[in-house]
This record gives C-alpha cells, structure tokens and sequence, in this order.
C-alpha cells in the first residue's frame, strides 16, 4: 500500500500523519498482512508536460518511478495540506502525471489532517474531484478527517498521540479489507 504526501515540506502534520504508520510500528508497517511504503519524491517530479508523456516513448526518471509505484501498490493513502482554498499546486502536478495512467481502477482513500475550523474542506473536496476523475475506486469508509494540531507532533516530526496512530491503523484496515473483499469478488 502506497501512502502519499501532497506536501513538499517535511514538518507539515500531513506528511507526520503519513508517517506515523511507520512510528507505530518496526519501519515497515505489518498490519493483518499489510506492508506499507511512503512515496517522498513529490519534490523531484518536473512540472507534467503532455510532450513528455506520449505512449511508448520513455518517461522521465522520476514520473516513471512514480507510476512505477503507484502500479505496484494495491492502494494508496493520500494526505495533502490545503493551500489557498484547494491542493498544493506541486501535489496536483503529481496528480496530472496519473492522469496517463498508475491510478485507474485503484483502491484509493484520503486522511484530512487539518486542525483548521474549516477542515481543509477545499483541498479534500479538489481531490475527491481529481480521483473521480482520474477513475479511481474511492473507498469512503477509509476517508477521514483525523486533525492533528502542531502540538500533537513530536521533535522527531512524528504524531505522538497513541489515539492517532489507533486511528490510522483503522484506516489502512479499511483500505486492507475493501483490498481483500475485491480480490474475493474476482475470483468468485
Ligand atoms: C501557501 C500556503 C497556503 C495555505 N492555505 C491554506 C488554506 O487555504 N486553508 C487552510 O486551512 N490552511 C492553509 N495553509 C496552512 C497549511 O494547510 C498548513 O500549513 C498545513 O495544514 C500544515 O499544518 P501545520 O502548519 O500545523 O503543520 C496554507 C499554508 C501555506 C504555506
């Protein structure tokens, strides 16, 4: 499962809340047979450009990786920040490289961080729209909104409070099961 920051900064409380799985447990998350990796190259992604995306011709290095990634996961778990009413502009350039492929038909669910009294409303609502777009399978029980204030953070850019890190791993068994629950329908 692939779990996946919309922010570039490395003391924004979503990319503590999206390592936290990672502090709950031994660096590599196990939870009821789920291994977790973080995605951290949202910073080397070139602005997406469709002259650079052109059916069987090579990618770029690092949107390869990405879509490499993002075919391997089973599902992924984003978090982003809200800037300015909507997505960080660098994580939805990272979304318009999914646009030719990595996310179709992919199990995905989002965790809100903000402490903010709007919720970051206008980030989630922008996403939601993205992956409805981009043909993803929205997985609704696994999308929460679980604030983590500055303060709940330690000096180690980790979310401290056991209660959150209970409630993530909730949400990646949400994710885990709709996984499981598909694989069952195929094969049926
Ligand atoms: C350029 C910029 C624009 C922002 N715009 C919003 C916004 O529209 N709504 C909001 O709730 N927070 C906004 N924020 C705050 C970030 O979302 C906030 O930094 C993020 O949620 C991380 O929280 P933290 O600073 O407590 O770690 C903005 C921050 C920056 C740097």
């Amino acid at each position: 499962m692939e779990l996946r920051s919309g922010s570039c900064s490395s003391r924004e409380a979503c990319g503590a809340d999206r390592r936290t799985p990672h502090c709950c447990r031994p660096r590599t998350l196990t939870l009821e047979g789920v291994v977790t990796s973080v995605y951290d190259r949202l910073i080397d992604l070139p602005h997406f450009n469709p002259d650079e995306d052109v059916d069987g011709e090579p990618l770029a290095p690092a949107p390869a990786d990405l879509r490499a990634q993002l075919d391997a996961a089973d599902a992924i778990l984003f978090s982003t920040p809200e800037y300015a009413g909507t997505l960080p502009g660098s994580f939805k350039n990272l979304l318009d490289w999914t646009v030719g492929g990595g996310t179709y038909d992919k199990p995905v669910a989002w965790v809100n961080a903000s402490a903010s009294p709007t919720g970051a409303a206008g980030a989630h609502d922008s996403l939601r729209k993205v992956l409805t777009y981009t043909g993803t399978d929205i997985v609704e029980r696994a999308c929460t909104r679980i604030p983590v204030p500055r303060s709940s953070i330690g000096p180690d850019g980790l979310v401290a409070d056991p209660a959150v890190g209970e409630r993530l791993a909730g949400v990646l068994t949400a994710l885990a099961e709709h996984v499981a629950e598909r694989r069952r329908t195929d094969d049926a």
